[in-house]
Formats: structure tokens, sequence, C-alpha cells
């Protein structure tokens, strides 16, 4: 007779979503007096500091894998670090502490404290560099190829979306490196939605409805690439990502770190092996996904989350909250 292993209801990595919607509403509110400051350093000294204190009071062995850095460059949130109280489930971390570091030191919109958790071993070890990445919600799932074109990509979608080409809205970062791409949606009449900076955001819109935005594709950083992934996984949609070793070093450090073939293509059941997964964010900023932390006359603060849970119990919440 075969014996199925059950996994017991405190080795679920789910229950703790509420835990961690605390430790990015602290972490927000912990980076939000140095909006607009010039200070980037800063600003993600104090979101890192504020999700580590908080993410040790979680019953868990928790394990950084995507964060500030390696040990050596980074004293807190770095690569293997051990979070938690050392009971409860097994897991694997990824964290920012400030999406869009940059863009909210110059007090410009999107940026979000985000973290992704899943079963331990299931989050891609993915190194600091750059991703190519394309992203849909759940009515495209199954329907993209990175290996493909992006025009090739959106008569795909717009077939499986039940839309015309010329109806979609494909969300692009604005950078040169991105030129072609733009130019194939301009060529197919389709519609760009650039933005300046937090990538994260786009991927998680293809998802939502009220966001109206079909494909996020480009290259952008890859801890975000598993960051985002972990979210859609959660959401329904779909994620492919293909690491872009920019040196010989880059290329030997995927090698370290694991990946032996550093340029193949990345499922999103690759780079997020688990579905007992979920992702939050809190706005530090306003963005399109979130507004940002707001401070009341009577000192209290607002603050806006988003909250997504995968698997059997698929959902996601905006939750708004008065500290
Ligand atoms: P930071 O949080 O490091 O500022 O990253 C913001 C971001 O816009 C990401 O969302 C994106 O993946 C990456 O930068 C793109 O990198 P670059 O700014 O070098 O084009």
């Amino acid at each position: 007779m075969k014996t199925k292993t059950k996994i017991g209801s405190q080795d679920r990595v789910q229950p703790l979503s509420t835990d961690f919607l605390t430790v990015a509403q602290q972490a927000a509110i912990a980076s939000y007096p140095w909006v607009g400051k010039g200070n980037k350093n800063e600003a993600d000294g104090a979101g890192t500091e504020a999700m580590r204190n908080q993410m040790n009071l979680i019953d868990m062995k928790g394990v950084i894998v995507i964060g500030e850095g390696e040990m050596d460059e980074a004293p807190m949130l770095y690569i293997g670090e051990e979070l938690g109280t050392g009971k409860g489930p097994n897991v694997d971390i990824a964290v920012d502490p400030v999406e869009g570091t940059s863009s909210m030191s110059k007090g410009q919109d999107n940026s979000l404290a985000v973290i992704a958790v899943s079963t331990r071993s299931s989050l891609l070890h993915a190194p600091d560099m750059y991703m190519q990445k394309i992203a849909v919600g759940p009515k495209a799932k199954g329907c993209i190829d990175i290996d493909a074109s992006l025009t090739e990509n959106m008569k795909s979608a717009a077939k499986a979306l039940g839309k015309d080409v010329k109806d979609l809205t494909v969300m692009i970062q604005d950078r040169p490196r991105h030129v072609d791409l733009i130019k194939q949606v301009f060529n197919a009449g389709a519609r760009v939605k650039l933005f300046s900076d937090g990538d994260v955001t786009g991927a998680i819109a293809t998802a939502i409805d009220e966001m109206t935005v079909d494909i996020l594709v480009g290259t952008g950083g890859a801890p975000e690439g598993v960051i985002a992934a972990t979210a859609l996984k959660c959401l329904g949609g779909d994620f492919q990502a293909k690491l872009v070793p920019q040196n010989q070093e880059e290329f030997d450090r995927c090698i370290q770190m694991g990946l032996s073939n550093p340029e193949k293509v990345l499922t999103i059941d690759e780079i997020v092996k688990s579905d007992d997964c979920f992702f939050v964010a809190t706005g530090i900023t306003d963005g399109m996904l979130l507004k940002g932390v707001r401070k009341k006359e009577d000192g209290s603060i607002l603050t806006h989350s988003f909250v997504a849970v995968g698997g059997r119990i698929q959902n996601f919440q905006f939750i708004e909250a008065r500290h």
C-alpha cells in the first residue's frame, strides 16, 4: 500500500503571510522619511533594518535567498542570513526593502517594500545581474515564449485574450536598451506604457484586470525577477526569464551559484518551485499598484499593501491599515 507523506499545517508557509504583511508595512514606514531626500542608501538602510527586526519576531526558520547582497557586502539581509525564531516552517525569503530606490530618493512614484516567501529551496538563487523578462496574466498563461520576438508574443497573447493586437498595452521600462521592443509595439499598432522604475509593479499589473496591462517585457534586475515571478505564480499568471550576464565575471558567478547553463530559459515553475508561496508589497510612494505611506494629522500613519497567496487557496487582497 502506498503511503502519502502529509505536510503538517505547522510546515506550511502561507499562514505566515499576515506576519510578513507587518514586515512590509514596517519597512515602508521606516523608509518613508527618506522620500525625496536624495539619499538612497539611508532609505534602503532604514527599510532593511525594519524588515530584519520584524522578520526575526516570526516563528519560522527563514533564510534570505535574495537580499541586499553577499555576506561580505551587506551587514543585514545578506544572502544566506538566517532569520526568525527558529520555530515553525523552513522558508526561502526574497526581499527588496525599497524597490525603486533611486526614484523614491527623488520623490518619484512607484516605490514599494516587497517580499516573496516560499518553501525552503524552492526559490531561484538569482545573482544580482540583469535578467530578460516577459510576463502575462492568467488568461495568457502558456502563450509566451521568451525566445520568440515581441511581435510573435503579442500575436499569441492577443489570441489568448480574445483581443486585436492593436488593443494590447505593453509595459516597458523606459531605457535605451528597450528601443527595439518599443518599436515592435508601435509597428504592431499596439500601445506602450513606459515607466521609469519598478518592474515588479509592471509584472503584477498584467494579472490585475483593473490595471489594463497585457504584457510586461524587457530587461531588468534578476532579484526583482524572482520576486515578480512569485507574485505572478500566486496570481495565476505566467513569467519567463533569461539571465543576461554582462561579462565573464557575471557568467562565472552564475556557475558558482549552481546555474550550470546561465543563459537558459527559466520558466515560472523553475524560478518558484513550490505552490506554497506568497507575495507581499507595501507602497512607499504612490504608484500604479498602491498608494504610498501617508502621515495623518493625529500622528497615525496610513499604509496600503497588496498580498497575493498562491496554490489551492489562490487569492489577492488590497489592505489599507492605520498604524
Ligand atoms: P532599484 O530598487 O535597485 O532602484 O531598482 C529599480 C529598478 O527599476 C527595477 O525595478 C528594475 O528591475 C531595475 O531597476 C532596472 O535596472 P536599471 O535601472 O539599471 O535599468
